[in-house]
């Protein structure tokens, strides 16, 4: 009963970060497109562009003003909150999932040091970090060379990804490096750009120029929250994807990709322009096809070592399988903590263990998922047999 409501829990809070995540990013996308859309010409009443919209059965005209109106209107909407339900919903999942469970789900296999709780001050401690070098680097001089800057970020989070997954597990590292990057977004919301937008509401109520350096400010942070977007995405399903997590290096794997997404976010940026053209698209692509190639199965896995004519029987395999995987993957498994077999996948009689023979190579032999936390001390050598299980079992294919 516990296992199932804590399954609920973890189901309702992932629901509701999906919603406001997609609420918050949602709303960005579309303010930067409004922005790259307007018809722009200075006007006496200060306004500096407006657009029209056909939308859900009725036209909208949108006026953007140069600094701000004369007087403010009776009813100013605000988008922060999108932001924050974003971040406390982050925390609370990160909390339930991997806190909540730090021996399962923190730890790395066979690291042997840390505790638990060190695990996790390690965790929350990389959110904290990521701010204060994320905010120290905006407020340096540093911060004017754009390239700089974005160099010595990428940096920082891969650095950060290598870091972790030396210290906890493999999904554990990916997931700190998301919320580092989420906690510095939202972040960026809560301390520079709300502020400026109560700054220069402040200085309409009160018939002043506005501050403009926060005004600056707010544009750089919201300049660079837009480029973390789509690498932050990219994490939030990485978890569905033990070859990307769980490959041997998995921080150049994150690397490499949010290169890709931050050259793809780059082209949707550009793509409005004058002279436009889409050469960002091209990188991009060959990043990607890079990292299906590094990251193929049998590169650097254990290779079959049974010639054709060795047939290792399924039962051999059944044994071990009830040994290191059964007490989670059972109809009802044993293991604390589990209503279910894990993503459905039962692994307790020969002819499921046939079904799912693929994947059972893939999370034990390929990237090396499987058994979780290498809980229940999987080996070489059992590795090696599932190797040639697989390895006999596909030999006769074309
Ligand atoms: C301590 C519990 C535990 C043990 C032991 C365990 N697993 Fe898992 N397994 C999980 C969990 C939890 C997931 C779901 C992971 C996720 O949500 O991505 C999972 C997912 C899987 C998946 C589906 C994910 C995919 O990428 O296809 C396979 C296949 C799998 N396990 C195979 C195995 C095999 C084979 C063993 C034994 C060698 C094993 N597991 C041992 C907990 C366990």
């Amino acid at each position: 009963m516990e296992a199932h409501l804590h399954m609920w829990l973890e189901l309702l809070v992932r629901w509701a970060h999906f919603i406001v995540g997609i609420a918050w990013i949602g709303a960005s996308f579309y303010f930067n497109w409004l922005e790259n859309h307007l018809q722009r010409e200075q006007r006496p009443d200060g306004v500096a562009g407006d657009l029209w919209a056909v939308h859900g059965g009725g036209f909208y005209y949108l006026k953007k003003f140069a600094v701000a109106p004369g007087e403010l209107p009776p009813t100013l909407h605000w988008f922060k909150w999108e932001a924050y339900a974003t971040w406390i919903s982050g925390m609370t999942l990160l909390i339930i999932m991997f806190y909540w469970n730090a021996q399962t789900y923190m730890l790395k296999p066979g690291s042997g040091g840390i505790s638990a709780g060190a695990a996790i001050a390690i965790g929350a401690g990389s959110l904290l970090a990521s701010w204060v070098f994320y905010d120290l680097l905006c407020r340096s001089a540093l911060a004017q060379r754009e390239w700089l800057t974005g160099l010595l970020l990428l940096t920082w989070f891969a650095l950060l990804a290598w870091i972790l997954s030396s210290w906890l597990s493999d999904r554990a590292a990916y997931i700190h490096v998301g919320a580092a990057i989420g906690t510095v977004m939202v972040a960026n919301v809560f301390r520079v750009i709300i502020p400026a937008h109560r700054e220069l509401v402040d200085a309409v109520s009160e018939q002043r120029t506005p501050d403009a350096s926060k005004g600056l400010n707010a544009l750089q942070r919201s300049r660079h929250n837009n480029y973390f977007t789509l690498p932050v995405l990219f994490i939030m399903l990485s978890a569905h994807y033990p070859a990307t997590y769980g490959h041997p290096y998995n921080w150049l794997v994150l690397l490499v990709f949010s290169l890709a997404a931050v050259a793809i976010r780059h082209f949707f940026n550009i793509r409005h322009l004058p002279g436009f053209t889409a050469w960002p698209l091209i990188p991009a692509a060959l990043l990607l096809v890079g990292l299906i190639l590094f990251t193929a199965p049998g590169t650097r896995s254990l290779e079959s070592s049974v010639d054709v004519d060795t047939v290792i029987d399924t039962d051999t395999v059944l044994e071990i399988v009830h040994q290191r995987c059964s007490n989670c993957h059972a109809a009802v498994p044993e293991f604390a903590g589990l209503a279910t077999a894990p993503l459905g996948v039962e692994l307790d009689t020969s002819q499921k263990l046939e079904l799912h023979a693929q994947r059972v190579f893939h999370t034990t032999v390929t990237v090396r998922t499987m058994p979780l936390g290498n809980l229940t001390r999987m080996t070489e050598e059992e590795r090696q047999i599932i190797a040639d299980w697989y390895g006999s079992r596909t030999a006769g294919e074309p």
